[in-house]
């Protein structure tokens, strides 16, 4: 069999732990050819690939990105790039193309596969963890850990000068890794996309909390929170040239209004690409590696429109088509008992 591989969207830790599971699966079990393109669809286009073979992918496991290169934007940008990926199918005979990719990636995998006829699988990866139809994805466990490292170090400094910092996590459309490593981290409140907040509500826990003699407040919010309608002026989004809202500045605008509402100096952290660079973690490690195997036996099933799968503990498949333009958001119940419970 000649089996692509492909890597798109945002890198994230744990890429090269698939890919390094897929070939000496398929090669040492099977004797299969596994071709890896390069830079996402773009490889694919333009015929831009590699053989991969065991020496290819040795040391690979703990390396983070990916050494296959990736890319956002996908054949459905170009008025002729189905056409053109079915003839690269052809002209390399192409078996069947495994697309490791977050919410982007699938939905442009279910429909060439669906829509189009053509044998694709699915892994899901990302670190912000939103992909509907499986427990988790590789990559979100290592970002939690840098993102809670980060608070920790932080926690010293804001008791040291009696400051409130506001630390700016990934997570665009939801909230998984400010919740997981606020909670990890012990912090004062967490905002998340899932749940507008009001900048008032978060000055009272504040200032409740320095009134009560704590020297440090430690505000979690992913990049995509958002604020109750006519509670912060924020200015209307940038988008970026895939038509996706630009992020980064949320954290600029709470800071300086929780200073005047509070009248505590504050200080901006934006943890930003950290959280996705490096080694993957044990976890992460062992997940990849469990989707690469996996992903494996899939093809020799042909489960073509499908992706693999965490179901409590145990790896399935679920078509790819329920990631088809849908966001996996955080546990309301969990970040309510949080809220309650902990913030403040
Ligand atoms: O991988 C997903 C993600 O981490 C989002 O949370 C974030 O908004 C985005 O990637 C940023 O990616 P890039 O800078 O590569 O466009």
């Amino acid at each position: 069999m000649n089996i692509g591989v492909l890597t798109g969207g945002g890198d994230c830790p744990g890429l090269n732990a698939v890919i390094r599971a897929i070939v000496r699966k398929a090669q040492t079990i099977g004797g299969h050819r596994v071709l890896g393109f390069y830079d996402s669809w773009d490889g694919v286009l333009e015929k831009r690939y590699e053989e991969l073979d065991i020496s290819k992918v040795r040391g690979i496991l703990p390396k983070g990105g990916t050494i296959l290169g990736t890319r956002r934007g996908s054949p459905f940008d170009y008025a002729d790039g189905v056409e053109r990926t079915k003839k690269v199918f052809a002209e390399l005979a192409l078996d069947v193309l495994v697309v490791i990719g977050g919410n982007g990636s699938l939905t442009v995998a279910s429909m060439l596969a669906d829509d189009h006829g053509l044998p694709v699988i699915g892994v899901p990866k990302t670190i912000d963890n939103d992909v509907v139809g499986t427990d988790a994805t590789f990559g979100f466990q290592t970002a939690v850990q840098v993102a809670t490292d980060a608070i920790d170090r932080l926690h010293t400094t804001a008791e040291s000068h009696n400051r409130v910092m506001v630390i700016e996590v990934m997570g665009r459309d939801a909230g998984w890794i400010a919740l997981h490593a606020g909670v990890a981290g012990g912090a004062t409140t967490i905002l998340v996309p899932e749940v507008p907040f009001d900048i008032r509500e978060v000055a009272e826990i504040v200032t409740r909390r320095h009134e009560r003699g704590r020297y440090a407040s430690l505000v979690v919010v992913a990049e995509g929170a958002k604020p109750k309608a006519g509670t912060l002026e924020i200015p209307p989004p940038k988008l970026d040239k895939f038509g996706r809202e630009m992020h980064g500045s949320i954290s600029q605008l709470i800071a300086p209004e929780l200073s005047r509402l509070t009248g505590y100096e504050s200080r901006v952290v934006q943890l930003g690409h950290v959280q996705r660079g490096g080694t993957p973690n044990a976890y992460d490690r062992v997940l990849s590696s469990r989707f690469g195997l996996a992903v494996v036996d899939a093809i020799y099933e042909r489960a073509f429109g499908q992706m693999v799968v965490l179901k409590c503990g145990q790896i399935e498949r679920v078509s790819m088509q329920v990631t088809r333009g849908k966001t996996r958001t955080i546990d309301l119940e969990l970040f309510s008992g949080v809220s309650q419970t902990f913030f403040g």
